[in-house]
């Protein structure tokens, strides 16, 4: 069974917070049905057919009875609400500071790319007491990233980016498994999450002097498919400046008024829905870039926007 734990490691920070909620919960129902079926047994019995007792039923009034199994069900049921609601902000809230790293899911393997050129194929490497945030989208279908151990799950939908973050407590090889039935091969959708010590992931990470940063692939896309003529930044330039601009987190003021920030949502749609969002002073002349690039090329090139 060593190999499937029907209770995975808790190796990350929020693994026992998790644990302490799913516990409570357990520990609530069990106590509430025990108690319900103990009731139950117990009337069964006293008021079976034949047996001689008082069954006249008369009215009574307990105010005190009445708001104590009101309130306290109460008090119970908003407890576990408050304290889940801070637990799951925690989990969908990633600090700044996280390492990114970039997931592709597709029928049927996970492709984890780094920023620093570094890819694999239903692996992930990444550091202990390091915060890690992946910015995951689906190439086909819907997929689920789900790391047991880290007590994190999170659905990978084609079309958008979906984030997941975590920082693991202990080294070591976790599973990976896709959660979300994705074909006849969903099952074989698993891979191993290795969690290094710090100077092993450096290690790691610059291991191969090949590996090219996704950001100089980046910058190589935007020169070949032409963004780079428009998007200069030189005075009268087509469309708003990009290269040597840092704009990653800033606002975007679009021609009807609103405003968004840019993030690597408003990138990719920018690239294949430019007309959505007209930047204030701009002409709606950018062609869109649908099924012409991949996802992995889109995200190299938010890449690239986003180290400028
Ligand atoms: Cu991918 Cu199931």
């Amino acid at each position: 069974m060593q190999d499937f734990p029907i209770f995975p490691d808790q190796a990350s920070t929020v693994a026992w917070q998790v644990d302490a909620i799913y516990f409570t919960l357990v520990a609530l129902s069990v106590f509430f049905s025990i108690a319900i079926a103990a009731a139950i047994t117990f009337f069964a019995i006293r008021y079976r057919k034949g047996n001689n007792v008082d069954r006249s039923n008369p009215m009574e009034e307990n105010t005190v009875l009445e708001l104590s199994w009101s309130i306290i069900p109460f008090i119970l049921a908003m407890g576990v609400f408050g304290w889940s609601a801070v637990v799951f902000i925690t989990i969908r809230t990633p600090p700044v500071d996280a390492v990114e790293v970039y997931v592709i899911g597709k029928q049927w393997m996970w492709h984890a790319q780094h920023p620093s050129g570094k890819s694999e194929i239903n692996e992930l490497h990444v550091p202990v007491d390091t915060p890690v945030k992946l910015i995951m989208t689906s190439q086909d279908v819907i997929h689920d990233f789900f790391i047991p151990a880290f007590r994190v799950k999170q659905d990978v939908v084609p079309g958008r980016y979906s984030m997941l973050w975590f920082e693991a407590t202990k080294p070591g090889e976790y599973h990976l498994f896709c959660a979300e039935y994705c074909g006849t091969e969903h099952s074989v959708m698993v891979g191993t999450v290795t969690v290094l010590e710090q100077a092993e992931y450096e290690n790691w990470i610059g291991g191969d002097a090949a590996d090219e940063p996704l950001a100089v692939a980046g910058e190589r896309l935007f020169t070949e498919n032409g963004c780079i003529s428009c998007h200069n930044g030189e005075p009268g330039a087509i469309g708003p400046p990009i290269a040597n601009e840092t704009i990653f987190g800033e606002t975007r003021e679009f021609e009807d008024g609103t405003s968004l920030t840019v993030d690597e949502a408003y990138i990719r749609d920018s690239i294949l829905n430019p007309q959505a969002h007209i930047v204030a002073g701009y002409a709606p002349v950018m062609p869109s870039f649908d099924g012409q690039l991949s996802e992995q090329s889109l995200l190299q090139l938010i890449e690239y926007i986003k180290t400028q």
